[in-house]
C-alpha cells in the first residue's frame, strides 16, 4: 500500500523560507520521516513536491486506484484552487490536509482553505509532525479494512 504525499508552491525552499513561520528542516528532512512513519505502520510513501499546478492535478489524477490515500500540503494554492480539490473529489481517496503553520493565526487570506470540505481531517500548526501524524491516522484507518 502506498500514501501518496503531496507538496505545493515554495515548499521546496524549507529550510531558508521563513523559518519564523515554517521552522529550519528541509524538505528533504520531513520526506525522510515521512519514510520512516510509513515503513514502521507497514505502508509506503510516495512524497513529492512542484511549482507546477497542473503537476500536481495531473499526480493526483494518477493516484486514483493505484494509493490508498493522499496527505497534502497544498500550501498558497490551499487558498487559491478549485481545480486541486476537483482533482481530489476525482481521485476518490481519502485526504488529509496539513499546514505546518498555523494558517488561523496568520493573514485572513489564509483562512479559507478549497479543500477542508472534501478532507476526512486538517492538520495546521504542528510543523512537520503533522505530516507523520496524517499518516498515522492512515494507519489506523488501513488497519480497520
Ligand atoms: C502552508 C500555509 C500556506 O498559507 C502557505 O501559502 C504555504 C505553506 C503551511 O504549510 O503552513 O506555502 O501551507
Amino acid at each position: 500500500r502506498t500514501v501518496l504525499v503531496l507538496n505545493g508552491p515554495n515548499l521546496n525552499m524549507l529550510g531558508t523560507r521563513e523559518p519564523a513561520n515554517y521552522g529550519h528542516e528541509t524538505l528533504a528532512d520531513i520526506a525522510a520521516q515521512c519514510s520512516q512513519t510509513a515503513a514502521g505502520l507497514g505502508f509506503e510513501v510516495d512524497f513529492r513536491q512542484t511549482n507546477h499546478e497542473g503537476e500536481l492535478i495531473d499526480w493526483i489524477h494518477q493516484a486514483r486506484g493505484r494509493c490508498a490515500g493522499i496527505v497534502i500540503n497544498p500550501a498558497a494554492w490551499t487558498h487559491t484552487s478549485v481545480a486541486i480539490r476537483d482533482a481530489l473529489v476525482a481521485a476518490d481517496l481519502p485526504v488529509i490536509e496539513v499546514h505546518i503553520s498555523n494558517v488561523h493565526k496568520r493573514e485572513e487570506f489564509r483562512h479559507h482553505s478549497f479543500v477542508s470540505a472534501i478532507a476526512v481531517g486538517v492538520i495546521c500548526g504542528l510543523g512537520s509532525q503533522g505530516y507523520s501524524l496524517a499518516l498515522q491516522h492512515f494507519g489506523q484507518l488501513f488497519s480497520k479494512v
